[in-house]
């Protein structure tokens, strides 16, 4: 299957990228961001694709996007950089341009008989109302970012549910993903995951299908453990 990874340059996409050239499953893929994404050398299967606007992509990305069949979107300001960009940057960067990539790559299918699945990497303390707001998202004055991640995770999840069948979505809600090359950092209430695991759990997704619209900390774990059992 062709797999397009938006925000391949970034700390989850660049393990996303590793994981999936060793995994057969795929057999092409788009490693999209705003620059040139390093790649391993000999992956004769993965294509470094740099999209210069992420609001309206131009005729050259369209065409290295097409036909895919999946996609997992990591592009995002996260909560601690939040704090240096103006909020309509952040939620255009975070939001719009996660919507704009389900929209547009859906529609470039020629093949509308097999489902596309769509992932988009959300956070653990993300809500989708007031009531959800959980107590440190207000202590840290994140409840705009929090809410305007959710409002993300709508528009997503509503845009497959509108499709008659033709568009499949979930959303990620990891919380602290660790890895052995950063610091770990405690956050707390917020559970952690470990990198790899994540990755291997969203590739899994979207090779076997959706086991549910949202994937909570504890998910990602189970799932990718499992995968990379296998
Ligand atoms: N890291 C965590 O512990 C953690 C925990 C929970 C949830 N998440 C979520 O997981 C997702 C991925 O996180 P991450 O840690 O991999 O983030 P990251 O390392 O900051 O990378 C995000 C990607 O977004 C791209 N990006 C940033 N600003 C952009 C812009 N203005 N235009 C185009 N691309 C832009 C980056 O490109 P450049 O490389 O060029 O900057 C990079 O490819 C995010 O949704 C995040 O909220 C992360």
């Amino acid at each position: 299957m062709k797999l397009v990874i938006g925000g391949s340059t970034g700390f989850v996409g660049e393990e996303l990228i590793l994981q999936a050239i060793q995994n057969p499953a795929f057999t092409s893929i788009i490693a999209l961001s705003r620059r040139e994404t390093p790649l391993p050398p000999g992956s004769t299967k993965v294509k470094s694709v740099v999209c210069d606007d992420f609001e309206d992509y131009s005729d050259n990305v369209n065409n290295e996007l097409k036909d895919a069949d999946a996609c997992i979107w990591t592009i995002a300001i996260t909560p601690s950089k939040s704090t240096t960009f103006p909020f309509e940057e952040t939620s255009k960067i975070s939001r719009d341009y996660a919507t704009t990539a389900i929209r547009t790559i859906s529609s470039l299918r020629s093949d509308q008989s097999r489902p596309f699945r769509f992932v988009y990497m959300s956070g653990h303390f993300v809500a989708r109302s007031l009531d959800e707001l959980a107590a440190p998202v207000r202590a840290h004055g994140l409840v705009d970012y929090t809410l305007m991640r959710g409002e993300a995770e709508v528009q997503i999840l509503e845009f497959a549910e509108n499709s008659g069948g033709a568009v499949q979505a979930s959303v990620a809600r990891p919380g602290m993903i660790d890895s052995p090359n950063r610091e770990r950092r405690e956050i707390p209430g917020v559970p952690h995951v470990e990198l790899r695991d994540v990755a291997a759990s969203l590739l899994a997704q979207v090779v076997d299908g959706f086991e549910k619209d949202t994937l909570v900390n504890d998910d990602l774990t189970r799932i990718g453990q499992k995968a990379l059992a296998k």
